[in-house]
């Protein structure tokens, strides 16, 4: 399979796959950002919404999900498409009978408008977008790659709460390297002036080699450290990531697990205009007696802009009328 060059989005994103935030420049940002509060409007009001009216999409989900499942899926039906949901294909769909990824992609686009595709291999949406022929595919996570639209949601709450992106102190906090979030919200973050990103996590998950060359290519300035302490004073934003389990040995799980965590004393020290986000699901790394602090969005906008964000992309990509 020839491997496409991603598509720059160049202020048009009607009919382009999504899957790296390689294909976004800051004006594309602006153009996405700027109908969020028309789909919040639409959200919190339960206005009836025709914007993609007639237009199904498939959510094919490989790997489990909460949240970036029900995010897209809310998403499209606050905008007046439908979905097919398929979750677990390995267990519970043609896969199971042998079928070929090939095969499933090119069966799902004959039925519907796009694909959202979450699957544990990296690399594996490109794959999909090598595949499909006719339908637009989105990126909700490929192994330890990207996670595009939790990225492009994390960014709008960073600019609700600061109004600004420019001047920012990001604190990534936890285990990095296996963390498709927080790839994607460096590369998004690296295209605005003056930020700085500092990557705290135990030794062997730390920042993905990638993503630090990445950062070095474009100027960032960046440390990486292992004491929260070094840096919580000075941080707006602190972004917290959960252990990945799932892609590490179980001796290195057991030596990280539990070891990085925000509690009173990690907030006492956080500044009064400073936010707390996590992608979630967390598992112990924000203990809950931090939850009700103002700091702490991700139980609060960061998920609902989840949903906001992504209907505005929907809505751009199978090009409604907004
Ligand atoms: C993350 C994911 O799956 O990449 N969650 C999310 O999509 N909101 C984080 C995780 O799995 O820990």
């Amino acid at each position: 399979m020839d491997n496409k060059p991603f598509d720059s989005i160049n202020g048009d994103f009607r009919g382009k796959d999504i899957i790296s935030l390689d294909q976004f420049a800051q004006k594309d940002i602006k153009i996405l950002f700027s109908h969020v509060p028309k789909m919040r409007e639409i959200a919190l009001k339960a206005m009836p919404s025709k914007i993609i009216a007639g237009k199904i999409v498939v959510i094919l989900f490989y790997e489990p999900s909460s949240r970036t499942f029900g995010s897209f899926s809310t998403a499209i039906k606050q905008i007046g498409g439908q979905t097919v949901e398929i979750l677990n294909p390995q267990q519970f769909s043609s896969v199971v009978k042998g079928e070929t990824f090939e095969d499933t992609i090119r069966v799902f686009e004959a039925y519907s408008d796009a694909i959202i595709i979450r699957h544990p291999e990296t690399g594996s949406a490109q794959k999909a977008a090598d595949i499909a022929r006719f339908v637009p595919i989105i990126n909700a996570g490929d192994g330890i790659g990207e996670h595009p639209t939790q990225a492009l949601a994390d960014l709008y709450s960073i600019k609700e709460k600061f109004k600004t992106l420019h001047n920012l102190h990001v604190v990534f906090f936890g285990e990095l390297a296996h963390y498709r979030s927080v790839n994607s919200l460096a590369k998004l973050l690296a295209m605005f002036e003056g930020i700085r990103m500092s990557f705290i996590s135990p030794a062997k998950v730390g920042l993905n080699p990638n993503i630090r060359q990445y950062l070095q290519n474009k100027k960032v300035k960046i440390r990486e450290l292992h004491n929260l302490d070094e840096v919580i004073e000075d941080t707006d934003v602190l972004y917290v990531s959960r252990v990945k389990k799932e892609f590490m040995s179980e001796a290195l799980y057991k030596k990280i697990q539990g070891k990085y965590f925000v509690d009173k004393n990690v907030l006492s020290k956080m500044k009064a205009k400073s936010i707390i986000m996590h992608p979630l699901p967390r598992v112990g790394e924000i203990l809950p007696e931090v939850d009700n602090d103002p700091r702490a969005i991700y139980l609060r906008s960061q998920i609902r802009n989840g949903t906001y964000v992504r209907m505005a992309l929907i809505a751009l990509v199978l090009g409604g009328k907004i």
